[in-house]
């Protein structure tokens, strides 16, 4: 039985938008009915302002699917194209309050859905999926995917690849494949941050810190009813105090080092020791 946060309950048993734009002018279509999960996003985006005035959705999937269709929507209405296509699947899990590690898939096809709906509407949709190379013939999950996914999610194991893609989750022939891809974007990120990343100050430290636990660690607490606050940062020691809810579960002391220390240690710095405050 999966965990799932109040507002996913929420957005899976009251969707919000669901149904067809009759007149749209931009429709993403995304996954197949073979595969588990489908995803039609339509759009009624005003050709003037570029604005996106109405977004609903059709979706055959599970209740986190519905969910992240649900969310995506409501993030994207009011939205100028390029303010809406800066929304990432990290984005709609936080919308959400997250979503278990192995539902991140459907996420990410809310924001493939969004990706295919504004090329759509600029008229760029080609078949260029038709001609991409298909690494997970389970799934139909092509390498332009998996690369992008694990760029953008950070990913570095199968497992997690599998959980944000579903590739690799069927027969495993692909694996070896996945493997292959996750070293070398690995190779990749490590040569961009030889030669193009500069050194990190403080300064940009300290608010990176500020900034992943009030957008990436708090929500996550604050569905479950608990809360989290920033003490102090001497260093590599990041001081919190956890408030709410999880002060009183006997599991906070793991929640700290699995949530907390793990996020900042992939998301700032793999140095980070996270200690709670009384
Ligand atoms: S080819 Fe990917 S799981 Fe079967």
């Amino acid at each position: 039985m999966w965990e799932y946060t109040n507002t996913v309950i929420d957005h899976f048993t009251n969707p919000r938008n669901m149904g067809e734009i009759e007149d749209a002018n931009a429709v993403g279509e995304v996954g197949s009915l073979a595969c588990g999960d489908a995803l039609k996003l339509f759009l009624k985006i005003d050709p003037g302002s570029k604005k996106i005035v109405d977004a609903k959705f059709k979706t055959f999937g599970c209740a986190s699917a519905i969910a992240s269709a649900s969310a995506l929507t409501e993030m994207v209405k009011g939205k100028s194209l390029e303010d809406a296509l800066k929304i990432s699947n990290e984005d709609i899990a936080r919308f959400l309050g997250g979503l278990p590690e192995q539902k991140m898939h459907c996420s990410v096809m809310g924001k493939e859905a969004l990706d295919a709906a504004v090329a759509n509407f600029k008229g760029d949709a080609t078949k260029e999926h038709e001609e991409e190379a298909v690494i997970c013939k389970c799934f139909w999950v092509s390498e332009k995917k998996i690369r992008e996914v694990i760029s953008a999610n950070r990913l570095t194991t199968v497992e997690q690849v599998t959980n944000y893609t579903k590739a690799g989750g069927g027969c495993g022939g692909c694996i070896p494949d996945i493997q292959r891809i996750l070293a070398d974007v690995a190779h990749e990120k490590r040569v961009e941050g030889k030669t193009e990343t500069p050194k990190m100050t403080n300064l940009k430290r300290i608010q990176l810190i500020a900034q992943t636990i009030e957008k990436d660690v708090a929500p996550m607490l604050r569905a479950d009813g608990g809360d989290i606050e920033l003490i102090d940062i001497d260093g590599t020691i990041v001081k919190v105090r956890l408030r709410g809810a999880c002060s009183h579960c006997s599991g906070a002391k793991a929640s700290l080092q699995h949530l907390v220390q793990d996020t900042l240690r992939r998301l700032v710095s793999n140095d980070i020791v996270v200690v709670e405050e009384a």
